[in-house]
């Protein structure tokens, strides 16, 4: 199936809605049955079809398919936000007592579900560095249940070889998930490469308007199955008929928009690079990356979130250089069609103070659709205000 097809046509069943060309927002929260017959065929079938919106919808399913297909999954659940999806997947397959290895670093709030909320249930997690396979396989115990990923990380974009991870988790018996959530489903294919569970932040650039929260994970058909009437249905994180709705609009440019943006990325990166006051430059596809091969073996390309490392003697002066700013808005998260800044200074109040892994010097960026000049000339200027060290 070529992507276009799945973006315009896949799941777009114009008889059931009067033949609209684009879908209604199926604003129910239930679907009727003409019969009690037909009431217990959809009961039973719930995981299947619509009937009750805290399951499915009909707007939400069309983009099930279309997420799904894009991702080469069989299924694919929706959810309220991201944090949700990689909680019930996390959840999915894990009781007390159980173990997870996770690569250190992953995104914030699923690292406070591994270090705090889960060993609240008696579920443990050991963090690892994933550039190395070799720490996964080490740090295996005996009632260990799930290997994870987040690959590249959000900030400082390290890389786990999806592929070996999966044979190790293979060898032992273990589930294997990933956040794909920097890469897409255009740019990076892990159930290609044998993993359980893709968990994306549609937030990001699936929805691509920063207008709307949404997660989604995708998988087998049965695993699927099993977190519909065991996470999903219970915790009842499920994505709103509109936000579905607008996600299906965000999708139609997604293609489009990453090419865009890759390709400003590539341009605003190399005026960067040769800057004198930048220190480094961390994004996967740079020529000093230690993990290039890598990055080319399993990634078909790279979105416009990258982070670059000031020269700076204070955090007064990385202050100085994104109050500067006047086309970044000062802002998280990424994906949309504006370009933002988010220095990490802003997670501490001085100098002295961990930040888990990161430095104050650091400021991630994430690139829109503005043209390359425009962004090149407001960091130019922005550069000029921070002091020569
Ligand atoms: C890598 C990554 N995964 C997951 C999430 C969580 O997604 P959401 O904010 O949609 O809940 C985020 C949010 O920033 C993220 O950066």
């Amino acid at each position: 199936m070529d992507i276009s097809y799945i973006i315009n046509e896949l799941g777009e069943e114009r008889e059931q809605y009067f033949h609209a060309l684009a879908p209604p927002i199926f604003q129910t929260a239930m679907i009727c049955s003409p019969t009690v017959a037909e009431m217990r065929r959809k009961i039973r079938q719930e995981s299947e079809e619509p009937f009750y919106t805290r399951g499915h919808n009909p707007t939400g399913d069309i983009l099930r398919r279309k997420l799904a297909a894009l991702e080469g999954a069989e299924d694919c659940l929706l959810f309220a936000s991201g944090s949700a999806a990689v909680a019930a997947g996390v959840m999915a397959n894990l009781q007390s007592g159980d173990h997870i290895v996770s690569v250190s670093k992953p995104y914030s709030w699923t690292n406070k579900l591994f270090t705090t909320f889960l060993p609240r249930f008696g579920i443990r997690t050991t963090m690892v560095d994933g550039t190395n396979p070799q720490n996964f396989a080490q740090a295996i115990e005996p009632n260990t249940k799930l290997l994870f990923m987040e690959s590249p990380n959000s900030w400082t974009y390290e890389m786990q070889d999806i592929a070996q991870v999966v044979a190790l988790a293979r060898q032992h018996q273990l589930w294997t998930m990933i956040d794909n959530s920097f890469a897409t489903p255009l740019y990076q294919k892990p159930i290609d490469l044998g993993v359980d569970l893709v968990v994306h932040s549609a937030t990001k650039y699936i929805s691509g308007h920063s207008d709307t929260m949404a997660g989604v994970l995708c998988g087998s058909k049965a695993m699927l199955q099993k977190i519909f009437y065991g996470e999903y249905m219970t915790l009842g994180a499920m994505l709103a008929p509109f936000n579905a709705w607008l996600l299906l609009r965000g999708l139609r440019t997604l293609p489009i928009r990453l090419k865009q943006i890759s390709a400003t990325t590539a341009q605003v990166i190399d005026f960067l690079q040769n800057h004198p006051k930048i220190e480094k430059i961390y994004y996967p596809f740079l020529p000093q990356n230690p993990q290039l091969d890598l990055a080319h073996q399993q990634m078909q390309g790279a979105s416009g979130l990258f982070t670059i490392q000031l020269k700076a003697k204070s955090i007064a002066d990385i202050e100085a250089f994104c109050d500067s700013l006047q086309r970044f808005l000062l802002a998280v998260s990424w994906g949309g069609y504006e370009s933002l800044v988010f220095p990490a200074c802003s997670l501490v109040t001085s100098e002295d103070q961990p930040l888990n892994g990161l430095n104050w010097q650091m400021v991630r960026i994430a690139i829109g659709l503005e043209d390359s000049e425009v962004l090149i000339t407001d960091l130019e200027q922005a550069l000029a205000r921070v002091p020569e060290v």
